[in-house]
């Protein structure tokens, strides 16, 4: 946590300055007395915003780390000047986000840097958001043999009551009992049970829909009997992103105390071969009564969500849903490790999704949903088929959660590409999980509090 400086010694002071000409980020150091000054530029001020503010800032933190900095005061003057406290609390989270370190299983410990604020603290929404996205890299980071569906759950509902969310565990005979098979369909073959995460934050007006929010929770996805090539498994532990975003942006809610009632869906299982794992071909029922032929066993993530959203629709009385996972490889392809793709059937709903992606500095870009790709993922003998039988892989994804949400106004965000990274695409990214939609997904939420 940041402390106000108060004049302790310090090796580094880390500050910011608009030039007017060049793309920013340009690194100067200025030394005086005992403490050198490191310059960050952070391009011309027409065009700062808190992005700029929390790349430049993450930049030089890495410099200075790089540099063996151990007491580092950071000068968020220029920030404010520009941006007032969104800048200062900009300037915080980017370095906050740069230093960020998994939780490590290597016997030697490494040291951490002293922080201090040069005059002015980041504001305690700054702090629970930092904190939220933090939180969403451990989940995510963490290994697929240290979290199992039930680890998530308890992690997950643990966390949640010390901040007043209310939460539920749906076992899997639970949800043998309300019919969910598709859900049950991917997880009950495998060895650590499956469950349903629910957490209800009620902020706001007590005759108020919740937003509903599904997160996909696969803590490993080997691609079943589908299985994925070795080459493509690294990341698998990773599948539960969209449940780490939805938490974090819970979390933040209920920290901020904002006025708007949300609620939390996680389907949680593990997708792995066992003797009486689903195989292609096999056709399924579903909780909407829906029937599914699955044409492929590594597209899990959308037979696990459909339930999730019946669930979220007739179970909790959501309004709004918003589903989010790490669910194409295509969408890699299309947009890579910097954009996520997403769908919309309602145009109201769309416009509050961009303006709090706006907000967080995420990137975004919206698919089509003509009504060729429907056609697409019609089956020979069930209602839907799991697979695409002709490509378009994000936007047929999508479009198959599309027949479970009941007509409600719904938004579907596919993040395979944004969740994780190889090596950083920001600056204020470390390698491995990015805490991806957290900060969005809140900016989301908050603003529907003020609409209602
Ligand atoms: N979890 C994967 C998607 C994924 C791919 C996430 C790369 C992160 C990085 C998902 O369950 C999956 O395997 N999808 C398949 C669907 C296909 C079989 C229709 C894919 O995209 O290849
Ligand atoms: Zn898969
Ligand atoms: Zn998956």
């Amino acid at each position: 946590m940041l402390k106000l400086w108060n004049q302790e010694a310090a090796d580094w002071r880390l500050a910011l300055r608009t030039e007017t000409e060049g793309v920013g980020s340009r690194l100067s150091v200025e030394a005086d007395g005992k403490t050198a000054t490191l310059w960050v530029g952070l391009g011309d001020a027409k065009t700062v915003t808190a992005e700029t503010v929390r790349r430049a800032a993450a930049k030089g933190i890495k410099t200075l780390k790089g540099l063996g900095a151990k007491t580092v005061v950071l000068d968020p003057a220029a920030a404010q000047t520009l941006l007032e406290q969104d800048g200062v609390d900009a300037m915080a989270q980017g370095v906050a986000l740069a230093l960020y370190r998994p939780r490590s299983w290597k016997t030697e410990e490494q040291t951490d840097m002293t922080l201090y604020m040069a005059s002015v603290l980041p504001s305690d929404e700054c702090n629970s958001l930092t904190d939220a996205i933090c939180l969403a890299r451990d989940l995510v980071n963490c290994p697929a043999n240290h979290l199992v569906p039930a680890d998530l759950a308890r992690t997950m509902t643990e966390t949640a009551r010390t901040y007043g969310v209310e939460t539920e565990i749906i076992s899997a005979e639970q949800a043998r009992a309300l019919g969910m098979e598709a859900f049950l369909t991917v997880g009950d073959s495998a060895g650590h049970a499956p469950c349903l995460i629910v957490l209800r934050y009620r902020g706001g007006a007590p005759d108020q829909a919740p937003i509903g929010l599904v997160g996909k929770g696969v803590t490993c996805d080997t691609g079943g009997y589908c299985l994925k090539p070795a080459s493509s498994m690294k990341g698998i532990k990773g599948d539960m992103a969209g449940a780490a975003a939805v938490f974090g942006a819970l979390l933040a809610l209920a920290r901020n105390k904002v006025p708007v009632n949300a609620t939390v869906v996680i389907p949680s299982v593990e997708n792995r071969i066992a003797p009486d794992s689903f195989i292609p071909g096999d056709v399924i029922g579903s909780m909407s009564g829906k029937t599914i032929e699955v044409g492929n066993t590594d597209a899990e993530g959308r037979l696990i969500l459909a339930d999730a959203i019946t669930y979220a629709l007739r179970k909790e009385g959501v309004g709004r849903v918003l589903d989010i996972a790490t669910l194409t490889g295509a969408v890699v392809g299309m947009f890579g490790f910097t954009t996520a793709g997403f769908l919309c059937n309602d145009e109201a709903y769309c416009t509050d999704f961009m303006e709090a992606a706006a907000v967080s500095g995420e990137q975004y870009w919206r698919l089509p949903a003509f009504d060729e790709y429907r056609k697409m993922i019609e089956s020979p003998v069930a209602d839907v088929s799991n697979v695409s039988n002709d490509g378009c892989g994000t936007i047929t994804a999508g479009l198959f959660l599309e027949a479970f949400t009941e007509s409600h106004p719904w938004l579907h965000i596919d993040i395979a590409g944004t969740a994780w990274v190889d090596s950083p695409k920001w600056e204020y990214q470390t390698n491995g999980a990015t805490g991806a939609a957290v900060t969005t997904l809140y900016h989301l939420c908050k603003a529907m509090a003020k609409e209602a």
